[in-house]
């Protein structure tokens, strides 16, 4: 027998009944961060506004939903429209529905992100857009603000601070359209394109203390202090050590992937950091001679050498797949957490 609903109503009835328009209905669009990677980090590709609202202003590609289509389906047709960009593996990354976010009225977007390999080919104007340009793009955090800064036909910066789970706050547009500079930050996060919010080194090198104390195991030490790198830093893809055995580094304990097993003392980012006792930050492994890529992912490395009387024993390396990851107080705190390690593995 067929369900009655409350009202004694069938589907049926139900639905000849109902009225769409006495619930209101936004205005949906799409909206999309094309990323490629440069020469000097990752670029993105923008539109300049042909139309009002935002006329003249750097936005992303995207516009609206038309009836019968996925919003799949809305991201590819205004790629190819506004840019001319056809056949991109894109990502959703989020959906922005913040009231007042675009000045027509209620409108909601669902954001994509695409990375493409360098040397894609140039995008073209069209439709709504009046220029494309691509944008050299950094981020960096300072004392909680993100600072977008983007360089290109023109150079500007936008600035947000994390307003719990994913979503941002936008302190300054830096003159992008919309609510563009916050699908922005979450397209870069989506991506792994993100620099990551500087770590906590005190409760990080309290938790190291807590995890070895009263621990004579040095190889469970290692293992712990590996597992908890892995945890705490963000931006990171590898995060391990290596120990000397004669005159070349052996693999250690580690997390991420598979990594080369010995490392000579003349090579490499590692042997640097083990034959001077010096620790190695290295922004961009391209530009490090004999650098050794393990994992060709990787972008920058931060080497800590591992000591004990009589001079250095191992060192603890981590890798990002971020251009310019590690900072001074990441050298700071890393030493640190080194110099806390070096007592329990003796
Ligand atoms: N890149 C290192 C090798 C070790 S892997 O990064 C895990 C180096 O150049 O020494």
């Amino acid at each position: 027998m067929e369900l009655l609903d409350r009202d004694g109503l069938t589907e049926a009835a139900f639905l000849a009944a109902y009225r769409p328009g006495d619930y209101p209905r936004p205005s949906v669009t799409a909206d999309m961060a094309v990323f490629r990677e440069g020469p000097s980090g990752v670029e993105l590709l923008l539109i300049r506004r042909g139309g009002h609202p935002f006329l003249g202003k750097w936005a992303l590609p995207g516009g609206f939903s038309e009836p019968g289509e996925t919003l799949d389906e809305t991201a590819a047709q205004e790629l190819r429209e506004e840019t001319n960009l056809s056949g991109l593996p894109l990502t959703p990354v989020g959906f922005f529905s913040q009231p007042g976010r675009d000045k027509r009225g209620w409108t909601m977007s669902e954001g994509f992100a695409a990375l493409l390999p360098p040397e894609e080919p140039e995008a073209q104007a069209g439709d709504d857009a009046r220029e494309t340009g691509w944008f050299a793009l950094d981020s960096r955090w300072e004392a909680g603000v993100l600072t977008l800064s983007f360089s290109g036909p023109e150079a500007f910066e936008a600035k947000l601070c994390r307003e719990g789970g994913y979503a941002y706050s936008i302190l300054d547009t830096g003159g992008l359209a919309f609510d563009h500079a916050h699908i922005i930050a979450r397209a870069m996060e989506r991506m792994g394109l993100l620099q990551p919010e500087p770590a906590d080194y005190e409760t990080l090198n309290a938790q190291l203390m807590s995890l070895i104390e009263g621990v004579p195991h040095p190889l469970a030490n290692l293992s712990n202090a590996a597992a908890l790198l892995w945890e705490s830093l963000g931006g990171i893809n590898w995060a391990g050590f290596y120990l000397l055995e004669g005159d070349k580094l052996v693999l250690g304990p580690f997390m991420g992937k598979p990594a080369c097993i010995e490392i000579p003392l003349t090579k490499g980012v590692c042997g640097a950091a083990a034959r001077t006792g010096e620790t190695q930050l290295v922004p961009d492994v391209h530009a490090f001679p004999g650098h050794i890529a393990c994992d060709s992912a990787s972008r920058s490395e931060i080497v800590v050498p591992l000591r004990r009387e009589g001079g250095v024993f191992g060192v603890l390396d981590i890798d990002s797949p971020l251009l310019r990851r590690f900072t001074e107080a990441d050298r700071a705190g890393l030493e640190a957490f080194a110099r806390i390690l070096e007592g329990a593995v003796q």
